[in-house]
């Protein structure tokens, strides 16, 4: 019998949600599995399929010892449903049905709404996978390749996450909606993904490591908020991703940040102190620091954007109806019904930025995008760490909200990374400042070789401080011949 924590390795499906009693689910999954795996040679890592990676693999959701390290072919990986252990006398956190116990099914009157954000958040899984998949040609290091799998491996999984709840809740349209995630595909004309920064190209790896820094941590604050739901399903599938996304985040970070160093200690090297002279950087062959500024620009701003409109009644709707939270909401001293209070949103007024109070409950995407930049600024100070002790007179900031829109209140203007208002000419000519241009994109890509020999790493990037899972610096984490 499954006990909530360890996890039932037997069948076709790794769980801890007891699918071998149930039949109806069990056969769904079945079904669907053909089709993933599909998916998978279709759209997965390309040209790895056969390599054996130094993977870790969930086989408990309890806190301590979860991850299990072994080689793996990636087709062969177990994904499996994974839930965090229920917690006992759980009630809905916050909205009109607070103090209520948490709900083991979905209420009817909520069903579409639930529906929606399962598909929503789901549709981001494979995207992401698809927006990396030729990622692996190019790695700088073995240990940089595994870690792109893993990252892929654990999205197929969330993928599996959402289509469980998808299946095991939502009958026949579940099903309907769980083939459709296999349907779509990142960037595709007629059949994209759903959310505009999952449509991108990620076409080299500092775009990967800034993806995996901002756009996953969207993903981090979006799964906050569903593990606040009352529908308690939900919340312990999205406790348990939790615990994966959180080294998706550390493969950005620690990523931007070792070509951040590699960039200064070659400037250093060199004897070059002004970070603005990008032809001396570039001609030792590796980033130059206003480049990597324009990339944190582009993939914050893109990013924002998954937050969806600062005003927002859907927003409203899925706070009062006990279905998705706010970041930390159990640690929040408030009634947590918010129907009296305000919150200080920005907006665009006559041609001006200017802050206004607004119903808190209409404000939550607002909301939820403030504790997101207030998280994505951590790493940023800790990148400045770094040229700080190389003593190179140059800071990297977020760009303002307002900058690079194309959802929400600053869509209709342009902004400068400052959040100063440019007219359509100023636009033009400040751009190439801004944001990465065709030069800067055909620099990045020219660095980008493969080093495929034990413990190397190519010339624009840092070794790790640290192995995974305690490896030496010459741990083979990729056998792409075996
Ligand atoms: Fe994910
Ligand atoms: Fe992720």
């Amino acid at each position: 019998m499954p006990d909530g924590i360890n996890v039932d390795y037997d069948g076709l499906i790794p769980n801890n949600v007891g699918l071998n009693e149930d039949l109806r689910v069990r056969k769904a999954l079945e079904t669907w599995h053909p089709g993933y795996i599909d998916w998978w040679h279709d759209m997965g890592p390309e040209g790895f399929q056969e390599a054996l990676v130094y993977l870790r693999t969930a086989i408990s959701v309890d806190p301590k010892g979860w991850a299990k390290f072994d080689y793996v072919k990636m087709p062969e990986y177990k994904w499996g449903i994974l839930l965090a252990p229920a917690v006992e006398g759980r009630t809905i956190p916050f909205g009109k049905h607070k103090g209520e116990p948490a709900w083991q099914e979905v209420p009817g009157e909520y069903r579409a709404m639930m529906r929606r954000l399962l598909v929503i958040q789901g549709d981001t899984e494979p995207a992401s996978v698809e927006q990396q998949r030729h990622l692996g040609a190019t790695a700088p290091s073995l240990y940089d390749l595994r870690n792109l799998f893993q990252v892929n491996v654990e999205e197929g999984r969330h993928l599996w996450a959402m289509v469980y709840l998808l299946q095991k809740y939502f009958g026949t349209q579940g099903r309907e909606e769980a083939e459709e995630l296999l349907r779509r595909r990142s960037g595709h004309a007629d059949t994209p993904r759903m959310l505009g920064a999952f449509n991108e190209a990620t076409p080299d790896w500092l775009s990967f490591f800034m993806f995996t820094y901002f756009t996953d941590r969207d993903g981090k604050m979006q799964l906050e908020a569903l593990a606040q739901s009352g529908f308690d399903p939900l919340s312990r599938t999205c406790r348990f991703m939790l615990t994966e996304e959180a080294h998706h985040m550390f493969v950005g970070e620690t990523g931007v940040s070792r070509v951040v160093e590699r960039t200064c200690e070659a400037m250093r090297a060199a004897g070059i102190t002004d970070a603005g002279d990008i032809a001396a950087v570039r001609a030792l062959g590796v980033i130059d620091l206003p480049t990597i500024q324009k990339k944190v620009n582009l993939h914050f701003s893109l990013t924002l954007d998954l937050f969806g409109n600062e005003i927002s009644t859907n927003a409203a709707n899925a706070f009062n109806a006990g279905i998705k939270g706010r970041y930390r909401e159990d640690k929040l001293a408030d009634d947590h019904a918010l129907l009296d209070a305000t919150y200080p949103v920005l907006r665009c007024v006559g041609g001006a930025i200017v802050e206004e109070q607004v119903p808190a409950l209409s404000a939550l995407n607002m909301r939820l995008r403030d504790d997101f930049v207030a998280d994505a600024a951590g790493g940023v100070g800790r990148w400045n760490k770094v040229i700080e002790k190389a003593g190179i007179g140059f800071a990297l900031a977020l760009p303002h909200v307002a900058f690079n829109r194309a959802i929400g209140e600053f869509a209709a203007i342009k902004a400068d990374p400052a959040g100063r208002i440019l007219d359509a000419a100023e636009w033009a000519a400040g751009r190439a400042a801004f944001l990465p241009t065709v030069e800067d994109n055909l620099y990045i890509t020219s660095l980008m070789k493969p080093v495929q020999a034990s413990g190397e790493y190519a010339g624009w990037i840092a070794p790790p401080k640290a192995g995974i899972d305690n490896k030496p610096g010459n741990f083979e984490y990729v056998k792409i011949h075996e």
